[in-house]
This record gives structure tokens, sequence and C-alpha cells, in this order.
């Protein structure tokens, strides 16, 4: 695992957003894997500059995103759809056609299908992850057992606390949401994790100050892939003890 640092949020955007768009340059019909939260925004805010500037064409490139939550309707603010939309694709020129974000309405078990279905037939050359206070990726919360494949899940009560942020008030949180497995995030050619701030700092220092993998902190599973780099800035860097060799 590579551990980057960044002096500040921004560094984090130029680092991580210029990993995704390289992958584009290099291969134009690239698969990339997304993700939601406030974390990414620097990333996609850097995408859509580069865009403008002509440096990369998305018209061939396809992307599936890591989550959904259930019970929100694809224009609903705070939907994860929303979000890819008005954070990023609305502003470069990939077709909506092919960016998939797993549908949050209708019968749970037939979203997972339809979302098991599509990620069967994908393959991500590089997945972008946030990380939760708890160390959830995508919305593979903490617990004795971790899923493998797409599923439903039941958001853990700090998750819900933390994404109240985002709604008018608690209550309004989605309780259960459809996410991409641990095996699914796994099968990604590459993994990029992002993270900042001091809310992150039990999470991150479980993934990159010890060896173990550790159910209680799902992130830690990524120890077991090839190629992950984790890009933090130097402020949680500081509070989780890391010192660059
Ligand atoms: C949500 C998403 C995760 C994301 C996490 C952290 O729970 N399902 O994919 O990593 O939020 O978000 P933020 O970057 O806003 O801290």
């Amino acid at each position: 695992m590579r551990v980057i640092v960044t002096e500040n949020n921004q560094g984090i955007g130029e680092i991580v957003g210029g990993m995704l768009v390289k992958t584009v340059q290099d291969k134009p019909d690239a698969t990339l894997g997304l993700a939601t939260g406030s974390s990414p925004e620097v990333v996609y805010d850097y995408m859509i500059r580069a865009y403008q500037r002509g440096e990369v064409d998305f018209s061939r490139v396809h992307t599936v995103n890591l989550d959904e939550y259930l019970g929100l309707t694809p224009d609903h603010p705070q939907s994860y759809r929303y979000f890819m939309d008005t954070h990023l694709f609305n502003h470069i020129n990939i077709p909506m056609d092919n960016t998939y974000v797993a549908e949050g309405i209708g019968y749970p078990e037939n979203c997972v299908k339809r979302f098991r279905e599509v990620l069967k037939h994908t393959h991500v050359d590089i997945q972008l992850l946030g990380i939760g206070e708890d160390g959830h990726i995508a919305f593979n919360e903490p617990g004795e057992v971790l899923r493998c494949g797409a599923h439903v899940e039941w958001l853990a009560e700090s998750t819900i606390a933390a994404n109240a942020r985002f709604f008018e008030c608690e209550e309004e949180v989605p309780r259960m949401a459809i996410s991409m497995g641990m095996g699914d995030i796994m099968r990604a050619d590459r993994i990029v994790l992002i993270a900042s701030g001091p809310k992150k700092v039990d999470a991150i220092r479980g993934l990159i100050m010890t060896e173990d993998i550790d159910v209680h902190n799902p992130s830690t599973m990524l120890k077991l892939h090839r190629d992950v780099t984790v890009v933090i800035d130097r402020g949680l860097a500081e509070l989780v003890g890391y010192t660059e060799e």
C-alpha cells in the first residue's frame, strides 16, 4: 500500500484527480469506479477543470458508483445519482448512458439484482474510495461478517449521524443503502482511497498504521489488494502519527 501525504485537501484533488485523468488519457475507454461524500468533490473539480482545458475526453469512458441510498429518487438532492450528475457528469462530455449509479427506488431485491448484473459485466480500471468515520468503504459497515457482492446494508448509527449534515435533520437520513460488496471493490485493477480531517483518524490509523485486517474497520481489507494508494492531507497524517520515509 502506498501512502501519499498532501499539504491540504486541495492537494488531494490535484493528485487523485490527476490519477483519474491520466487513466483516461492512457485508456480512453476506461471504466472509473466513483464515490460520493464530500471528500471526492475536490477530485471531481479537478477532472472538470482538466476537461475544460481540453486535456481529457470522457466520451468513451464508463463509470460505476459504489452505492446509493434506498428510498431516494434520482432527482432527490441527496441521492448519489443527483450528486454525481451535479458534481461531475453534467460538466464533462461523458454520455449519461455510460454512467451507472444503482437505483434506490423499487424493490430492494430488484435493485440489488440489477446492480449485480451490471457489476458482472464491468471491469473497473481504477476505483476511487472515501472512508467513513467507522472505516466503512462504499456502505460496507463494520460487523462480524462483511459481504462480498452487491447487497442492501443497514447504515450504522455513526454513519447516519455523520451523513445527517447533508439533510434537514437526522430522521431524514435513509436507514438503508444498496452497496457494492467488498469483493466488488477488491476486483478493481487499482484503488485510491482519500481522506482528510480529524474525524477519520481512527479509520485511517487502522488502515495505514497496523498490519491487521479487522472486520470492525472494513477499509483494512484493502491491505490484501496489490495496488492501493491512500492519499491523506498533512493534518490527518500528523494526527494518526504517520511520518513519510
Ligand atoms: C458515505 C459514502 C462513502 C463515503 C463516506 C464518507 O457514507 N457511502 O462512500 O466514503 O460517506 O464521506 P465524506 O467524504 O463526506 O466524509
